[in-house]
């Protein structure tokens, strides 16, 4: 037996979060019998769910990692017909991407129909390590540097500790290549911290997230999680609340 929110979050139709309201407004039913309390635990595949009057179909979890190219959208549809990150994967399930990286931004996102793991993953209060590699305009001084590592204002706040590496810096072009490893995962927050230091990102790549990396793929590439690797990830998870 298992939470009912936890299943309908299972069955990738929406968060966690989410389906606890729309179980709080009535809009669920096990067995045709409309739930409003939280509590419920239901059999996954014997009780009858349905939410918003449609059935649904526990899928087998899967997980994925993509090396999402650069002008694309980190999610499963757009309105304006771009290229989303779900159109790497061709498969059943209704999976949908961990979090997001700007359309701008390539690099390493994890997709899959597991919401229960998908916010576990986003809450912040795991830091979940990410590894990003910009290039900028111009290039930092010591001091810049130092604010990004110590924590640069933003409008949304003071942005936690992150370590800053420079990998390069071309003099003649006035650019400069740096890794910024962070755990925060504030919206456009590295682009954001580099605008804060006078710095603005030119290319921004996720290198790696957690232990996981773009090892052997190509932009558009994707590769299934190995079992150990979303045990590992569920581990940290558990292990690293702050
Ligand atoms: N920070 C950004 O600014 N953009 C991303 O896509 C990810 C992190």
């Amino acid at each position: 037996m298992e939470r009912l929110q936890k299943v309908i979050a299972q069955a990738g139709i929406t968060s966690r979060r989410k389906a606890e309201q729309l179980i709080i407004e009535g809009k669920v039913k096990v067995n045709g019998q409309v739930v409003r309390e939280l509590g419920v635990k239901v059999t996954p595949n014997k009780d009858e769910i349905e939410v918003e009057g449609v059935p649904i179909d526990r899928e087998e979890p899967v997980y994925y990692l993509l090396y999402k190219p650069s002008g694309v959208i980190s999610s499963v549809s757009d309105d304006k017909g771009r290229t989303v990150v779900t159109d790497f994967l061709e498969i059943e399930q209704r999976i949908f991407p961990v979090g997001r990286l700007d359309y701008d931004t390539s690099g390493l996102i994890l997709l899959t129909n597991d919401g229960e793991f998908a916010n576990m993953l986003m809450h912040p209060k795991f830091k979940i390590e990410k590894v990003y590699v910009a290039k900028v305009k111009g290039i930092p001084s010591r001091e810049a540097l130092k604010k990004l590592q110590y924590g640069v204002m933003l409008e949304d706040g003071k942005t936690a500790p992150a370590k800053v590496k420079v990998m390069s810096i071309d003099k003649k072009k006035q650019t400069s290549i740096i890794q910024l490893t962070i755990h925060e995962g504030r919206n456009r927050q590295v682009r954001r911290m580099f605008d804060a230091i006078d710095h603005p990102v030119l290319k921004l790549k996720r290198e790696q997230y957690s232990f996981l990396n773009l090892r052997g793929l190509n932009p558009g590439d994707a590769r299934t999680l190995k079992p150990i690797e979303v045990k590992h990830l569920r581990e940290l998870a558990v292990t690293k609340p702050s």
